[in-house]
């Protein structure tokens, strides 16, 4: 099985445009349900109206805040989101790290979700690769970290991504390349087994993620040794995201 992550961002800016995407995606993923897991992701406010229109694909969103206090203007807590149906939640992305979320905050936001029982999308990734790999000393620290307070028996319930900052959003550098990709995970997993074993290692999912479209996808799950995409634009986007899963065949 594939898990494919629509991390619909802000968008998209209306509620009817939200439906008929919602539609789109839902139909995408009953066609596909043998081979893809799908989860979609929309934002906060709009979780509500699609959340029955996507019966063939799992809830997600897009954060979560990491203390439980109930004073916390802006933010939404894990019970709530478990309540409303929400079983994944992406962590860590670099959009979200940028607005001031640490490695410690990432981590006390996956406490709070393996708590309610809702699945973490672990994102981890460089924002630029230097010559002497000092990038490598970064990942380990987000993946260390991100680990840090997970007991082994809740391992089977998290998902990491790997997305490399350079790669991600309509201004990057350039796309990841598949041997990229499978470096990182073998990187990301290596981690894991460090702390950990390989079995259990080898049992977490890495997706990719970072300009993911219909003409890579297949690349990166292949060669790159994926084990599902996040995706960004792509996922707003009806047509093509029905080229990509047919893409994956
Ligand atoms: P992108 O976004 O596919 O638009 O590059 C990916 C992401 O940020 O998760």
């Amino acid at each position: 099985m594939v898990l494919l992550v629509s991390n619909w961002k802000m968008a998209p800016e209306t509620k009817q445009k939200s439906l008929a995407l919602a539609r789109a995606t839902n139909t995408l993923a009953k066609k596909y349900k043998k081979k893809i897991d799908w989860v979609v992701c929309p934002p906060f406010l709009t979780i509500a109206t699609v959340q029955k229109l996507l019966k063939s694909a799992t809830l997600g969103a897009q954060t979560v805040a990491s203390r439980i206090e109930v004073a916390q203007t802006g933010l939404i807590g894990a019970s709530m989101l478990r309540d409303f149906g929400v079983r994944y939640v992406i962590v860590g992305h670099s959009e979200a790290r940028s607005r001031g979320e640490t490695n410690e905050i990432v981590a006390q936001q996956i406490g709070q979700l393996l708590e309610k029982k809702i699945v973490p999308i672990i994102c981890v990734g460089e924002r630029e690769r230097d010559p002497q790999g000092w990038y490598l000393g970064t990942l380990k620290e987000q993946v260390e970290t991100a680990i840090s307070h997970i007991p082994k028996a809740m391992l089977k319930n998290i998902v990491f991504a790997y997305e490399p900052v350079w790669a991600i959003g309509k201004d990057a550098e350039r796309v990841a390349t598949a041997a990229e990709c499978h470096a990182m995970i073998i990187f990301i997993r290596k981690i894991i087994a460090d702390r950990f074993d390989d079995k259990s290692a080898g049992s977490i999912p890495v997706l990719y993620g970072g300009s993911v479209d219909e003409l890579n996808a297949r690349t990166f799950i292949v060669e790159g040794t994926a084990q599902g995409l996040l995706m960004g634009r792509v996922s707003l986007d009806a047509k093509r995201l029905a080229k990509l899963v047919e893409s994956l065949g």
